[in-house]
């Protein structure tokens, strides 16, 4: 098992040029950074044990700008490896979807990859149905298109420690490599055990006199025409409110970002991705923590004074001069459990000899089942973890780079039509409030920023936030007159609540709507009845058919949407042989697979189908996009 050297392209890589050496890339399909952090953790592992691999890492959406080129230069490849997560309905991340769709509709390209050695790693998560589907599909497709597998797929679970698996993986893949990647007479050929270097940022303090230039995402926001991921926009908050009633003792958001002059469109179905901030309390805590003044005005730089590149797998550093107070708010994650690499990062930076023991227990092999109690069951925070370890102060390059992962941007389903709202986004957000096995009381930090967001109705200095559009194919059938039926108990109401009120504006421009019916759930209707009174008005209106509502606290007995689906079978059959639209929002582990068994239920009962056939049927719909899930 030996590759052919090849010649590489010499407009991209002019200054590694050296017959002999080998191209290795390494792609990724990431959400929240994972897959990238490791995709460059295995870039430098590769570099590290072989002289002669050339190693570039890239985004899958980067690397080619259209199908055309994905074509032209994988054909070019003659080592790669694929480091991709699933999420939400078995979808491939964002940056993946444009290679994943033009990848998988390749049947007819035959085996063209014949010149291509490969392997796939998948980040996913156990809990879910569609385990790591991208991966796999993405696995076989590679090989099926010619493509030679050097390494079974790796299934990540972050359910578990997803570190774990991908080192297990990497272990896998060595012995491979060396065939591959090693000359008989290299003198390197015993593998040297491995350490990562630890990521550095290089960091630049400023006199506290000079100015800030960033307060939130001020130079990711330059004036772009289009907004995504990387350029939010910033917008305010107009209007903000409590949607459970008064006995409720939880809390549920309806919150409303003007967009008025943004430029920012959307369709009823899409997301919105919004970048939160950590508390106030929150981040008072790190800067003690760290024993830094929140004060202190400082950037960060992956290279070094002379220009040169930083070496390691560091991500683009965020924008700077940035006051810690920002930075903390901002860009750190430090509420989720951290990684074991930051465990690592953490006791080279502890001065107690007994924590830093601890900490590298902690992040070991002997340590795992310490780490998945200790850590991961106990939902222990970052922040909780680097109180147990006082002696622990990172410097804050390593710090931003290895031990606080980016503070992610929140997605939600909008819950507006842009027709009836018009230069609003809607949100309908549950607040995530409650205790951790620990007893800290844990709260989500997107929700509990929105829960104490002060709307522009109340006050000139109102909350605002960077955010952006994320499309979805959840949209309503094009004709109107197709019946649709929806299945949203609890926030898994908000993409229907766009599709009612896009369905009003149409019936007041004179279309002809089909019938709608509405499974929606909640506890108890005194607490949780988000909405009530709008939908009432929808029925009220002709907008919607029929609203079915589960109340699941309210009897002895709880009541759930799919109950209520099972008492209308039939009717729910009559409407999807008419060619209804099914739709399904909401909790993924629970009440979507639950719903999805129901369908599974109604179709075999009603259509008298065996329970293969009444498969291949909920498939054939899923297929024909007539049943679409909006699934978290
Ligand atoms: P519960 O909290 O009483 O269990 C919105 O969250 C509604 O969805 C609540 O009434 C909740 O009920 C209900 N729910 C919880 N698990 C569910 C499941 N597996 N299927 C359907 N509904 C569920």
């Amino acid at each position: 098992a030996s590759l052919m050297p090849v010649q590489l392209d010499v407009e991209e890589d002019e200054a590694e040029v050296d017959s002999g050496k080998i191209r290795v890339t390494v792609f990724f399909g990431t959400q929240t950074g994972t897959a990238e952090g490791f995709s460059k953790a295995l870039a430098e592992e590769i570099k590290a044990r072989y002289e002669k691999a050339v190693v570039k890492v890239f985004d899958l959406d980067d690397y080619a700008a259209d199908d055309d080129i994905y074509e032209q230069k994988l054909k070019k490849e003659n080592l790669a490896f694929f480091m991709l997560a699933t999420y939400g309905d078995g979808e491939p991340t964002d940056n993946a979807a444009r290679f994943y769709k033009w990848f998988t509709e390749g049947n007819e390209r035959g085996t063209w990859l014949q010149q291509l050695s490969y392997g796939v790693f998948g980040l996913g998560n156990r809990q879910y149905e569609h385990f790591n589907k991208i991966a796999k599909v993405v696995d076989e497709q590679l090989s099926e298109q010619g493509a030679k597998r050097i390494i079974p797929v790796g299934l990540g679970d972050d359910d578990q420690c997803i570190e774990d698996d991908f080192t297990a993986w990497r272990e896998q893949l060595w012995p491979e490599l060396d065939t591959i990647l090693r000359d008989e007479d290299d003198v390197h050929t015993v593998s040297t055990p491995y350490t990562a270097a630890i990521p550095e940022y290089r960091v630049v303090i400023y006199d506290p006199t000079v100015t800030a230039s960033n307060e939130k995402f001020s130079s990711m926001t330059n004036g772009n025409a289009s907004f995504d991921i990387h350029h939010p926009c910033r917008a305010n908050v107009a209007v903000q409110k409590e949607l459970h009633k008064p006995k409720s003792d939880r809390s549920c958001i309806h919150l409303e970002f003007d967009i008025l002059g943004t430029g920012i469109t959307y369709e009823a179905g899409d997301h919105v991705g919004v970048y939160a901030e950590n508390s106030h309390e929150t981040v008072e805590e790190a800067g003690k923590l760290l024993g830094q003044s929140l004060d202190l005005l400082f950037s960060l730089h992956t290279d070094k004074e002379d220009g040169t590149p930083l070496g390691g797998s560091l991500q683009p550093a965020f924008p700077g001069p940035c006051s810690l107070r920002s930075a903390l708010a901002h860009y750190a994650d430090l509420l989720n459990p951290p990684r074991k690499a930051a465990l690592v990062a953490l006791a080279a930076h502890t001065t107690d000899p007994g924590e830093a023991d601890r900490l590298k227990f902690l992040s070991s092999p002997e340590g795992k089942d310490e780490y998945s109690q200790w850590v991961v069951a106990s939902q222990r925070s970052l922040l909780e973890v680097m109180a147990e370890f006082a002696s622990a102060k990172p410097p804050l390059g390593v710090f931003f780079a290895a031990v606080a992962p980016r503070l992610q941007p929140r997605y939600y389903s909008i819950s507006s039509s842009l027709r009836f709202a018009p230069h609003r986004v809607h949100v309908t957000c549950a607040l995530v409030y409650g205790p951790s096995p620990t007893g800290r009381i844990h709260k989500g930090v997107c929700s509990t920023w929105m829960k104490n967001a002060v709307p522009l109705e109340r006050g000139l200095n109102c909350s605002w936030a960077p955010i952006f559009i994320r499309q979805s194919n959840f949209k309503l059938p094009a004709d109107p007159s197709v019946p649709i039926i929806m299945v949203g108990p609890g926030t898994g109401f908000a993409p229907f609540r766009g599709f009612l009120q896009e369905r009003k504006v149409l019936k007041e421009d004179g279309s002809q709507l089909g019938p709608a019916i509405l499974f929606f759930g909640c506890r108890n209707r005194q607490m949780d009845f988000i909405y009530e009174d709008e939908l009432n008005n929808f029925v009220e209106e002709g907008v919607l058919s029929e609203l079915i509502v589960a109340f699941s606290r309210e009897g002895p007995q709880k009541e759930y949407v799919q109950h209520k689906m099972i008492d209308k079978s039939a009717q729910l059959w009559n409407l999807i042989s008419e060619g209804a639209y099914l739709y399904v929002c909401g909790d993924a582990k629970g009440m979507a697979r639950d719903v999805h068994r129901t369908l599974h239920t109604i179709v075999q009962e009603q259509g008298r189908l065996d329970s293969s056939k009444a498969e291949s049927m909920v498939k054939k719909l899923q297929m024909d996009g007539r049943y679409l899930r909006d699934v978290w």
